[in-house]
């Protein structure tokens, strides 16, 4: 047995170990209160909080007003219990004075009608008066506690673009332009690029070019694509900007958390994530989808490709409900601790939640909290505690990286090219069959990275390409040479069919793959969402289907009835020294997992889980000579897993089968590595 490991520096977290935090809205209650929070606080091991998130209107009550004694009072309370602060730049929600003075920057939606204060983030994000002001708000609170030892990590803003990403008013049509202009140059390759000649929309001027406002008719899908691009790189703009005045008098790293969580598509991650000095994310399951624990793995397994492997924070998550969705679920018996740990199996370094006290008042006052409405006494406070005394067993594991030997390519520009507005079939989104591909993999007890287009692939023994409809030239070549080299891919259908600026690739479909996958196509045969048809193989296949030819690939499920009838479905090509699987319809979920089962056979995959419904969990962090082996159990019945070491839930020392009662979670030290 080795002996146990020293902590690691490797965690970019501000806290040694890993950090259980939580947003804290002080101002919601009186300094008496506050003193029994920062109490029970330091009971439940909190080690990080967020505070000063919406904070603008206390903090400067009228213009060029600031006070800062109650936020000072609430920072050195916490100080003086040892508590880190991950403190807001407050600019969340602007206060009733400047929306008053200055309506011009409200945000207006798609219809020109403009969205009224009343509720928070309404703010245009090309609004000069708003950066200006709120950049002096930052400006303030960075002088006041930028050099605060208690000071921890700055958080910018709060889920930036969550409400107000997409802007129509006139002056986000100018910076829509300005942007344009930088990106084009001419307003000749604008018209190229955006294929105006359809539906007689040349340009002859910048001042002609518009946002996708509403229209009568489908608009131009590559100025809709562009607007996206536009409106995330403004936000990051207006973060940039943040970040600059925190850096005049801060030397803290700097954060603001995502939404890498399902239904909120607005930022492109993959070009914010180099510029935060830790990648955080907020995560609320949402049981509005059919299986949400496999959407908080996917999202935690994004979060982690986003971080580039690194270690990465959850910076919001629920002890129970939330009070955003139809039908708020409470959380059952053990899921608080099996979400954060799944998270941390994941490559959190902290869990922390919204918010430490549940509110009184407010549209969240039906939202779970660390310490719920009913105080202590409860089944969440407990569930805390306990989750909080794991987390300090599981200290060690902070820094370590997840094994994986899957990447799974996602791009948010890929999402928002194919939910174009004019599409073969409405009943393909993106994120669905994302999610299937994740899906089959994760019930075959797979890690999977979920990683950018442009990330190096030859770390993988599989790489899948679920629906990467939009793919550059240079993402198409380096998937390519991958495969070349050795790799093996599985591709689902709608990849590779247009470019950068949403132009249809030509000369058969999937334009960009033709020749890795050996087939071509000629026509989307997509099929009516009750139809299903069967194949050769006895799987059953919906939605979609392709009048495909095998060029080079062997076919190895066809079409035995429906529209495609004797049509190759799925195939397989052999290219260089790899293999390329295509996938040309959506395969149920069983015969889809029988086709992954094989991809990763062939290409040598090794799962660690076993396979099954998903609900077992089996996923490695490492560091240096150490490993840690997460199981967890979703389940309602006990299961066995073989391993050898020490069990940091239990204390157990543990060889050969470990059973995993139902409900639970095991962390196993192991002795081998
Ligand atoms: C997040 C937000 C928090 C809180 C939470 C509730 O979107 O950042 O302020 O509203 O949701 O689930």
């Amino acid at each position: 047995m080795t002996s146990p490991p020293q902590r690691t520096a490797a965690s970019p977290t501000p806290v040694v170990g890993l950090t259980l935090g939580c947003d804290y809205n002080p101002e919601q209650w009186s300094p008496t209160i506050w003193e029994q929070d920062v109490r029970l606080m330091r009971q439940a091991g909190v080690d990080l909080v967020a505070i000063n998130i919406f904070g603008w209107s206390h903090l400067e009550p009228r213009p060029d007003e600031f006070d800062f004694d109650s936020l000072d009072r609430v920072v050195n309370l916490l100080h003086r219990h040892g508590i880190r602060i991950n403190l807001g730049t407050g600019t969340a929600s602007p206060p009733p004075w400047l929306t008053t003075r200055h309506p011009e920057i409200l945000p207006m939606a798609a219809d020109g009608t403009r969205r009224y204060p009343g509720g928070r983030q309404a703010w245009c994000p090309s609004s000069p008066i708003f950066r200006r002001r709120a950049l002096a708000l930052v400006d303030e609170v960075a002088r006041q506690y930028g050099a605060h030892p208690a000071v921890a990590l700055w958080h910018v803003s709060n889920e930036l673009g969550c409400h107000n990403a997409h802007c129509y008013c006139d002056e986000s049509a100018e910076a829509f332009r300005r942007w344009l202009q930088k990106r084009y140059g001419t307003i000749e390759t604008l018209n190229d690029r955006w294929g105006t000649t359809v539906w007689s929309q040349r340009y002859g001027d910048w001042s002609e070019v518009q946002p996708p406002r509403l229209a009568l008719s489908a608009g131009n899908p590559s100025q809709t694509l562009d607007f996206h691009r536009f409106s995330s790189d403004e936000l990051l703009d207006y973060y940039r900007d943040e970040v600059a005045v925190l850096r005049r008098h801060s030397t803290k790293p700097i954060t603001t958390n995502f939404m890498v969580t399902a239904h909120i598509r607005n930022l492109d991650y993959w070009r914010w994530a180099p510029e935060v000095d830790l990648v955080a994310n907020d995560h609320y399951l949402d049981h509005r989808l059919g299986e949400p624990t496999a959407e908080l793995a996917f999202a935690a397994d994004l979060t982690r490709g986003l971080a580039t492997g690194r270690p990465w924070m959850l910076m919001e998550s629920s002890t129970s409900a939330v009070s955003w969705q139809p039908h708020n679920l409470a959380k059952a018996p053990g899921e608080l601790l099996r979400n954060s740990l799944t998270h941390v199996a994941r490559g959190a370094d902290a869990v922390c939640f919204f918010q430490w006290r549940a509110s009184a008042q407010g549209p969240e006052k039906f939202h779970s909290a660390m310490l719920p409405h009913a105080g202590t006494d409860t089944a969440t406070w407990r569930e805390v505690l306990r989750l909080s005394a794991a987390l300090n067993r599981l200290d060690e594991v902070a820094g370590s990286t997840v094994e994986a030997e899957v990447g799974l390519l996602f791009s948010w520009q890929s999402w928002w090219a194919t939910e174009g507005e004019s599409r073969p079939s409405q009943s393909i989104t993106y994120l669905d069959q994302v999610h299937r591909a994740y899906r089959a993999l994760r019930e075959l007890g797979v890690t999977t990275d979920v990683v950018a287009p442009t990330a190096r692939l030859d770390r993988y023994r599989l790489v899948v390409v679920p629906c990467l409809h939009l793919v550059t030239d240079d993402e198409a070549a380096a998937i390519e040479a991958y495969v070349a080299a050795g790799g093996h891919v599985l591709v689902t259908f709608f990849s590779g069919i247009v470019d950068h600026d949403d132009r249809i690739r030509l000369d058969g479909y999937p334009g960009a793959f033709r020749d890795l996958l050996g087939v071509t196509v000629e026509e989307f045969v997509p099929l009516l969402p009750e139809v299903e048809v069967s194949l050769d193989t006895g799987a059953r296949a919906r939605l979609w289907a392709e009048r495909l030819r095998v060029t080079t690939a062997d076919p190895v499920a066809r079409y035995v009835e429906g529209p495609v009838t004797g049509v190759p479905a799925v195939t397989r090509n052999s290219f260089g020294a790899g293999t390329a699987w295509y996938l040309a319809t959506e395969l149920r979920a069983d015969a889809l997992r029988d086709v992954v089962r094989e991809a990763i056979r062939m290409a040598g995959v090794r799962p660690l889980g076993p396979e099954g419904d998903g609900s077992v969990e089996v996923v490695r962090r490492r560091a240096d000579r150490r490993s840690y082996l997460f199981v967890i159990n979703h389940g309602t019945a006990d299961i066995q897993y073989t391993a050898a070491g020490i069990d940091l839930v239990t204390g157990d020392v543990v060889r050969g089968l470990v059973r995993v009662p139902a409900g639970d979670v095991r962390v196993i030290r192991e002795e081998s590595a």
